[in-house]
């Protein structure tokens, strides 16, 4: 096959004229980057593969008549305004089977990237992109045939700059690089200002002579540590429009399928509902390959930064080893036996020991299961049927006492939601007013002790309440009083607050024991755990050795005692303990929670942007101009969001969460809240790309 790689050279620019020109040394940039190419590609210096200079027609352009063959370099002058068409007439000229095409500003391209985008064409594809490298030193590849095809195809004159929009619709392949430069992607190597001359002028005088032969990695790092980026950062926002093409990435087409094939086989396309592609902006990756850190990769290399943490399951971090190892060893014993483990032992008494209020514990998988069992044991305790949750608070269960209580109620026993009744949080008398309605008839009230509200009225500021005055006559105190006063049981939902308030959950830090609580989510760093757990007294009722007392069947699951994730558990714990966990948490949560509300202060978003909540599980929201929560501002939020490789459906600050991660954020909040700034006041729908994200509790699709 034959391949050429077409540098593309207009000395007509109006910012900088005749830039490639510009003269280094005994050289010009345009030869430094020609002979760069043909030192570093024995393919190129055997003659394989033709180096030609691919410019217009235009008289602005005559000096590089002189100039090639000066420097024995092949030239093809085509089409002056079209760049696709002039690289297909340099594809009939030369006879050629494929063409790369490397931006002439693009003085130090890299030279991996040609060699990748070449082996693609060779293996059949028509458009190749290389991405991943620093801007400026990725290139484009076109199989000959196709590129004349289209071209011949196109009607209507397109634009020179933004060529890549010529192609709108078809399919590319992309290839990543194969080093890792996302640290980089503030560096821009190519040669349209003035500034930008002298930035490739500081990397010329830094090489001398090894530019020519330095690896592409080489001059990144030394820009990085030499801080020549910062010769040519300040760029115009119209410059990067230039850019913008429609083409469909063949991996963005793939995610596509994958998102098909999901829908097809699994209902809701993904085993959570806050997993589903309803709850992220159209351009959040629909399936992820795996996690590391605080990090997730698409399955073609893309990495993003995440603070949804696996629905919060995760407050260590991706893929830790210890945690990890932990698991796989109890997985090489067996994993799940015919009669209680060791490990299982281990792990209830390490609970009890741990938290207060907790004389007894029961295993299981899901939080749903937990919640539930507190509910079946407080009615078999107290023979009463009623429950009471407050309205403020989203999720407790799948199971009818509580989701039928929501708009969802389709396929639930109506019967079993009748006797579910809300309360405000924080509003004692809503609760009075539910336990003289129904005398000696409710059997307890479940509740997480905060989320976004405290239930603390010390003004705190969501600080810490342990130390806090007002810490024995909180919200939480006046229900479990008035529980107490009348027969009911006192239930913590401890799913979200668990191993993130405090390791001793927010019962801990808020100064109060529960008759019974349940925990789940981070135990175990992403592992399936979740605990029903509590005062002897009700958690005995599952009990079998009181001869003749009648059985409360308890939660019982062949899987709720698996080895591997309470062995997950319990390393996880001695994590969170050893390495002081919950202060990062909090740490971490406190820098960005602040950081955002500054930048939302500073740039005239506070009426549109709230964030609120304690450190360790910041919430935050957008409100349209009258103060309604914003669902089509959050959509454009998370789009740009993630248009910068970070996920922030909402905020689960972890202990693998650096300030180094805040800084970045940081910085993509700037951008993202300055475009925000800008279109807010003057029709913002028509920046959204796809769908408006929806509310998960709602009834209609
Ligand atoms: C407060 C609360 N309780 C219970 C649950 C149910 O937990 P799971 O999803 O593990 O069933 C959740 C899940 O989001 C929750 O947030």
């Amino acid at each position: 096959m034959r391949i050429a790689v077409a540098i593309l050279v207009r000395l007509g620019s109006k910012r900088l004229p005749s830039k490639h020109l510009l003269p280094y040394d005994n050289q010009t940039y345009l030869g430094i980057l020609c002979q760069r190419l043909m030192t570093q590609f024995s393919l190129i210096a055997n003659g394989k593969i033709d180096l030609i200079i691919c410019s217009g027609k235009d008289t602005v352009n005559d000096p590089l008549t002189a100039w090639c063959e000066k420097n024995k370099i092949q030239l093809f002058r085509g089409n002056d305004q079209h760049i696709p068409k002039r690289l297909a007439e340099c594809v009939a000229a030369f006879e050629l089977d494929g063409i790369i095409a490397v931006d002439g500003d693009d003085i130090l391209v890299a030279p991996e990237s040609i060699v990748a985008a070449t082996e693609i064409l060779e293996m059949g594809q028509t458009i190749v992109q290389t991405k991943g490298y620093p801007f400026g030193m990725n290139v484009s590849g076109y199989n000959g045939k196709f590129l004349e095809e289209k071209t011949n195809e196109w009607q209507e004159e397109k634009l020179e700059t933004g060529w890549g929009r010529a192609f709108h619709d078809c399919v590319l392949k992309e290839v990543k690089a194969k080093d890792n430069f996302d640290a980089y992607d503030h560096h821009r190597y190519t040669l349209d200002y003035e500034e930008d001359a002298l930035f490739f002028k500081a990397i010329f005088d830094f090489f001398k002579d090894q530019i020519y032969v330095v690896s592409t990695s080489d001059i990144v790092r030394r820009v990085e540590e030499k801080s020549f980026y910062i010769i040519n950062k300040t760029v115009h926002e119209d410059y990067w429009l230039n850019f913008e093409s429609e083409m469909i990435s063949e991996s963005k087409n793939e995610n596509e399928q994958l998102r098909e094939r999901l829908h097809k086989v699994i209902p809701g396309g993904a085993h959570t509902y806050s997993r589903g592609d309803d709850q992220f902006s159209y351009n959040t990756p629909a399936l992820f390959e795996r996690g590391e850190g605080c990090h997730l990769w698409t399955r073609n290399g893309d990495r993003f930064l995440d603070f949804g943490m696996g629905l919060r399951s995760v407050n260590i971090g991706y893929a830790n080893r210890e945690i990890n190892d932990a698991f796989y060893h109890e997985a090489m014993k067996g994993n799940n036996l015919t009669r209680a483990s060791y490990t299982e032992l281990m792990a209830a008494e390490r609970l009890v020991e741990l938290v207060d209020a907790v004389e007894m514990v029961k295993f299981a998988k899901h939080g749903s299961t937990v919640t539930t069992a507190a509910v079946k044991l407080a009615r078999a305790y107290t023979g009463r049927k009623r429950v009471l949750i407050p309205s403020e608070q989203p999720f407790f269960s799948f199971d009818d006492w509580f989701i039928g209580t929501t708009p969802l109620t389709r396929g639930t026993l109506e019967e079993s939601a009748q006797f579910t009744h809300k309360f405000s949080f924080g509003d004692i008398s809503s609760l009075e007013i539910l336990f003289q309605s129904y005398p000696g008839e409710i059997a307890a009230v479940l509740l997480e002790p905060a989320t976004h509200i405290s239930p603390c009225q010390c003004e705190n500021n969501f600080g810490n309440c342990m130390n806090c005055p007002g810490s024995k006559i909180h919200f939480l105190h006046q229900v479990k009083e008035l529980c107490h006063k009348n027969g009911a049981l006192f239930i913590l939902d401890e799913m979200i607050t668990g191993f993130r308030w405090n390791v001793k959950g927010a019962q801990h830090f808020y100064g109060i024991e529960p008759d019974l609580c349940t925990f789940g989510k981070a135990m175990a760093n992403g592992f399936a755990v979740a605990a029903l757990a509590g005062k002897r007294e009700f958690m005995s009722l599952g009990d079998i050795n009181e001869i003749g007392m009648e059985r409360v069947f308890l939660t019982s699951t062949t899987h709720g005692a698996e080895m591997g994730a309470l062995g997950a558990f319990l390393k996880t714990l001695e994590i969170i303990e050893r390495d002081n966990v919950i202060n990062h948490i909090w740490e971490i949560g406190g820098a960005l929670k602040k950081g955002m509300i500054d930048l939302a202060n500073k740039m005239g978003l506070q009426s549109y942007f709230e964030m609120t909540g304690y450190d360790c599980s910041p919430l935050f929201m957008w409100k349209d101009g009258e103060g309604h929560v914003s669902m089509e501002l959050r959509t454009l939020f998370l789009q740009e969001m993630a248009n910068r490789k970070i996920i922030m459906s909402y905020i689960s600050p972890s202990y693998a969460h650096t300030m180094g991660d805040i800084d970045f954020t940081l910085e993509k909040v700037t951008e993202v809240f300055s475009i925000m700034s800008t279109v807010i006041d003057s029709g913002f729908e028509s920046k959204i790309n796809g769908p408006v994200v929806k509310p998960v509790f709602r009834r209609y699709n």
